[in-house]
């Protein structure tokens, strides 16, 4: 069993759409994949509606997640996790106890050969139009990270 987290800050704009990504993609049952928060600000809230829409256009239902925040046993919990940005990475590192701890946390789009961005930009306060760039930056992380997981 593979178990992944996706975490961003707020957990209702950008890891809830890579976790409901990255489970569309999924086809092997030895895979698990959530999402979480490093703040607590959005604690049992829905995604935001802008996230939820445009997984919608995209067939994929986030609606029933609901946000949660990282903690130091998600290092137990988990295989690898992966953060949306540099603040992210350091919020996270910060909890490790130890380098097995550090190990787990990758940047999402390190994943991504020949990307220009090394960070997924949170969309929270821009239009519309940035939570598209975000799922589509996202859903390439994505094609490459379950290449990886299942070969
Ligand atoms: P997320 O976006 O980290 O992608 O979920 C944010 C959501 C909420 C806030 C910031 C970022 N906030 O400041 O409330």
């Amino acid at each position: 069993m593979t178990r992944i987290l996706m975490v961003c800050l707020g957990n209702i704009c950008r890891s809830p759409l890579a976790e409901g990504i990255l489970k569309s993609k999924i086809t092997s049952l030895n895979i698990q994949v959530d999402s979480a928060g490093t703040a607590a600000y959005h604690i049992g809230k829905q995604p935001d509606p802008r996230s939820v829409s445009v997984a919608r256009k995209y067939d994929i239902d986030i609606g029933d997640q609901r946000a949660r925040q990282f903690n130091v046993a998600d290092f137990d919990r988990f295989d690898q996790i992966y953060v949306m940005d540099h603040s992210n990475y350091q919020n996270v590192i910060r909890l490790a106890r130890h380098d097995n701890d550090k190990r787990k946390v990758k940047r999402i789009l390190d994943h991504l050969q020949n990307s220009p961005y090394d960070e997924v930009p949170d969309p929270y306060y821009g239009g519309e139009n940035g939570f598209e760039k975000v799922y589509q930056m996202l859903d390439r992380a994505c094609n490459q990270l379950v290449k990886e997981l299942q070969g």
